[in-house]
């Protein structure tokens, strides 16, 4: 009795040390790293606070609490939180109550919402809700990476709005470094407070490489000196698109280990229409190639890369967002980056003149009451934990064959199931050999295809065209291999989600054709797959023959 006592206790410890991140964060390589030097994937969400209210979005719909229960439960585990530089900066802003700053904007609704939902906050200074909204952020183990999104409080950006970049009308540099050594300071000591990102969007007619060198630096310097444990996030210039210049000239820093850059990347960062003018294989390669050389290939440098926004409207209705977000989730999963969805916010308390309007980019429904759209928080899930990294070495390396427009994975229910899309915690372990077979981890079966239209299959016999898969296309996203005659054929998904091979779609020109159930990426991984460990360690039956199951 007692020693059972012990040892549950025991393993109390031993599970609440392997779950909960101990702070500071800091960085190792290119991989964003807890105390104990273990990976954490920032699967981030942005809350806006930086409107003209000054107050973080939706405390008039729900409980605070309640939000941040909902951010935990769609499984993302911090928050980038946006706030405007003069919260900090101009005193009679910050010292503003929550309702004085609704009432000189007529927003009498939110006010009485906010009386409903948050009444601790309705008669308390703007500063004083913003660090609130923090605390119960942490309260629910939520990591928080405060963002200066803006001087002036309202919605952002546009090359012309005069917050853009050093020097414009908004945008004195010297009170931005006043204003970010308070905000380190007053967060110093909040342990779920794990990074700053100290400018969203550098943009406008004046950005130039030259001052991005000059104040930036200095800028980190002062947030590290105010808060040393805080990563001290650094963006590009045009909109968030462009640090190729760090190639040439690295930041020169006097600490290390906490620099993270961040990029932002959208389906009309290439412009409006950019998915819809070309064959969107064409263009997820040309964008895909752009992305790499001007933010991606930091990784490679050894810095983490942290993609502070992306995001759709999750109605489904706008054709162009919805070819990128296959594109840009390859490249996500294939990096294992570090990330923040665009955006928490169901609805604005107002916005571009428009009380209430709604955000169809949200994870949260008009009401904040749920998910907007479940399935799409159910496709970014997979890319909500770690692929690899530092620590997290559970199993051998392999590849999982992730598919984009799904978030799902090449695995399957059973063996004597065909193979199909599942969640990729669920994914077989995959070794992908110089001969280009795709071999089942630990077993000699290899991935193969027969026909057009069947189902592909498992099989011994490797040597053939019809077990050789290879990335092809401008993409380099279609998984394709030659049949016996020679035609080449492609990985395609079945309505039932089994797997299948198809003649290849949509390679080039055509506008109209969308290839994206045909788009896989082969992801690098270390992450353990119990099930599949399981189903494939089962005594195989039929004790020295082929197991006809395994092959069918
Ligand atoms: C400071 O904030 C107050 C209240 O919003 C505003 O009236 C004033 O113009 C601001 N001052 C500056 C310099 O931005
Ligand atoms: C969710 O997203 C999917 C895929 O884009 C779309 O088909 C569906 O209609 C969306 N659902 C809602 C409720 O908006």
């Amino acid at each position: 009795m007692g020693s059972f006592t012990v040892s549950s206790i025991l393993l109390l410890f031993l599970f609440s040390s392997v779950v909960v991140t101990s702070f500071p964060l800091s960085t190792n390589s290119r991989w964003i790293v807890d105390d104990r030097g273990q990976r954490v994937k920032l699967a981030c969400v942005n809350w806006a606070s930086h409107m003209e209210p000054v107050l973080a979005e939706g405390l008039s719909k729900q409980p605070m609490d309640t939000i941040a229960k909902r951010i935990v439960s769609m499984g993302f585990n911090c928050v980038r939180f946006t706030w405007p530089l003069y919260l900090i900066t101009n005193d009679s802003l910050a010292s503003l109550t929550v309702r004085q700053s609704f009432q000189r904007l007529h927003l009498l609704e939110s006010i009485a919402g906010i009386e409903a939902n948050n009444p601790s906050i309705i008669d308390v200074s703007l500063i004083k809700a913003f660090q609130t909204v923090v605390s119960s952020l942490g309260e629910n183990k939520v990591m928080v990476i405060l963002d200066n999104h803006i001087s002036k409080p309202g919605w952002c950006c546009s090359n012309l709005d005069d917050n853009g970049f050093f020097g414009d009308k908004y945008f004195d540099p010297d009170l931005w470094i006043t204003g970010l050594t308070r905000m380190a300071t007053l967060f110093n000591g909040v342990t779920n407070v794990v990074g700053m990102s100290l400018r969203n969007e550098p943009r406008g007619p004046k950005q130039n490489v030259n001052d991005w060198y000059k104040y930036m630096p200095i800028a980190a310097e002062a947030v590290h000196k105010a808060n040393p444990n805080v990563l001290v996030i650094l963006s590009g210039l045009s909109f968030d698109r462009d640090l190729s210049f760090i190639q040439d000239q690295g930041v020169k820093l006097t600490f290390s280990g906490k620099l993270v850059y961040e990029a932002h990347w959208y389906g009309f960062s290439d412009g409006q229409t950019t998915w819809l003018d070309d064959n969107p294989n064409e263009v997820c390669g040309r964008v895909a190639t752009y992305m790499i050389r001007t933010s991606g290939y930091l990784v490679d440098q050894g810095y983490p890369l942290f993609i502070g926004e992306f995001g759709i409207d999750q109605s489904g209705s706008n054709v162009n967002g919805n070819r990128y977000m296959s594109c840009f989730l390859g490249v996500a999963a294939e990096l294992d980056l570090d990330w923040a969805l665009w955006t928490l916010v169901g609805s604005y308390y107002t916005r571009a003149g428009v009380v209430g309007l709604n955000e169809h980019y949200g994870a949260m429904d008009y009401n904040w009451c749920g998910a907007r759209n479940s399935s799409f928080i159910q496709r970014i899930s997979s890319l909500q934990s770690p692929f690899r990294g530092p620590g997290l070495s559970e199993v051998k390396p392999h590849k999982v064959i992730y598919h984009p427009l799904t978030g799902l994975c090449i695995t399957r229910k059973s063996l004597a199931q065909p193979l199909r899309l599942g969640p990729c915690t669920d994914s077989y372990p995959w070794n992908y050999s110089p001969q280009k077979n795709l071999v089942v981890q630990g077993t000699r079966f290899c991935l193969q295809t027969d026909a057009s239209g069947t189902s592909v299959k498992l099989g011994i016999l490797c040597t053939d065209s019809n077990s050789k898969w290879e990335m092809i296309s401008d993409s380099k996203m279609h998984l394709s291999a030659k049949l016996r005659d020679g035609k080449s054929i492609c990985l395609d998904v079945a309505s039932d989600n089994t797997i299948i091979a198809n003649r290849c779609k949509c390679i080039s020109k055509d506008k109209t054709c969308d290839p994206s159930s045909q788009w896989f990426k082969l992801v690098d991984s270390t992450r353990s797959s119990t099930r599949v460990q399981r189903s494939l360690s089962q005594p195989l039956p039929g004790k020295g023959l082929v197991p006809n199951h395994l092959i069918g």
